[in-house]
């Protein structure tokens, strides 16, 4: 009976694709809400409900919602009205939109490695690299724990150092029992499908400084003039606007943040248990002694001297219906960078590039279910001989 019903579960794997979001019922309704009553572009109340709710749960006075995680990130550096060729300090591991708004901006990105444990920017080589023309640092929160930034802070507000918290991965993950999102000058998100709380596309400025909050509304909306004449604008700014529609699905969200970081977290602790026996790769822990991982997304680091490369695995795994990403390709090794001769080409990252060789990550969506999770590591242990 028992092999039977297993039979049947092993039918039922269909493909696994790397992310499912999940949307509840309150989302349909808030929708509904915006269609019933034409309330579909930027305008409409939802979008400063989500932006004072979001806010709220963050511990932030003041919320500008946007269209992703990247606009955010080029808002928010933008306000803080820096020269060109000041020095932002970034991590080479990250997503490109962390470099892309630093070199947009004409100023100059200065990058650090990685650590190989938690896959966050070496605070150490943060603090080396600061000097006179160091005016702002992106602490960029990478996959599932946050950046051990409290040196970082301490030494940027007395240098006068700005700082953006990246927290496109961390929605309600905690850093010494303080939310992410609540550190620094700004702090930055991003709602795409993968992440804690989703609006399909869109992302999220946060601050306290109530005339920084100014600007990056002014930025995101083309500036319009706020004078005598409304087209005759203050500044270059862009259509970064989010509309009613999703943040009419943010709200919703964000009424089931609990239940989604649960449900991560029992997503991390399952792939935990099931490859906890494999020696061959390097899983990260569950806690460390500042924060409970988020798994963002579950990831997976093939240890030194492995003979299976990690490209075999994930062509492996996608053969048994299982779809994986790599990690990030880091912002030093880029070719468009290399052919802008952005980065010093003698400057060497080699944990950012042994991350960007060996690891990948497993389908991590809140969607997903528990016998996939379960057939997912069997698969994975069965590629590297481990029964
Ligand atoms: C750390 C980080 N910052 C920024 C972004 C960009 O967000 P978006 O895709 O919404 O532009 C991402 C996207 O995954 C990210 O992981």
């Amino acid at each position: 009976m028992k092999l039977m019903k297993k039979k049947l579960r092993l039918k039922k794997i269909k493909f696994i694709p790397v992310n499912v979001p999940k949307v509840f019922k309150e989302e349909k309704i808030f929708v509904k809400d915006c269609l019933d009553t034409n309330w579909i572009s930027s305008e409409g109340s939802y979008v400063k409900k989500f932006e004072s709710e979001f806010a709220n749960y963050n511990n932030r006075k003041f919320g500008i919602a946007v269209s992703s995680g990247t606009a955010a990130l080029e808002i928010a550096l933008k306000a803080f009205n820096l020269k060109t060729k000041d020095e932002v300090i970034i991590p080479t591991f990250s997503i490109i939109s962390t470099a892309l708004c630093v070199i947009k901006l004409g100023l100059k990105p200065i990058l650090v490695d990685s650590g190989l444990s938690d896959w966050n920017m070496l605070v150490n080589q943060v603090l080396k690299k600061i000097n006179k023309r160091t005016k702002a640092i992106i602490i960029t929160h990478i996959y599932g724990f946050p950046v051990d930034m409290s040196r970082i802070l301490r030494i940027a507000k007395k240098k006068n150092i700005k700082i953006i918290e990246d927290s496109a991965e961390m929605i309600g993950q905690k850093y010494k029992n303080r939310m992410c999102g609540s550190f620094g000058d700004a702090s930055t998100f991003s709602f795409y499908a993968n992440k804690h709380i989703t609006t399909g596309e869109g992302g999220m400025i946060l601050t306290n400084d109530k005339k920084f909050y100014k600007k990056c509304m002014s930025l995101r909306n083309l500036c319009f003039g706020l004078k005598t004449n409304r087209f005759d604008h203050d500044d270059i700014g862009w259509n970064y606007r989010l509309t009613n529609v999703q943040a009419a699905i943010g709200c919703g969200q964000l009424k089931n943040i609990s239940w989604i970081i649960n449900r991560k977290r029992e997503i991390g602790k399952r792939y935990t248990k099931l490859l906890k026996k494999n020696t061959k790769i390097y899983i990260q822990p569950l806690n460390n002694n500042f924060s409970k991982n988020i798994y963002w997304v579950f990831g997976i680091l093939i240890k030194p001297n492995t003979k299976i490369k990690r490209n075999y695995v994930m062509e492996k795994l996608l053969q048994n219906k299982i779809q994986t990403r790599p990690f990030f390709y880091p912002m030093h090794k880029q070719a468009i960078f290399k052919k802008m001769k952005i980065f010093n080409k003698n400057e060497k990252y080699p944990n950012s590039e042994y991350l960007c060789k060996n690891g990948f990550y497993l389908p991590s969506g809140v969607g997903i279910k528990n016998f996939e999770i379960d057939y997912i590591c069997r698969i994975l242990n069965n590629i590297f001989k481990i029964s």
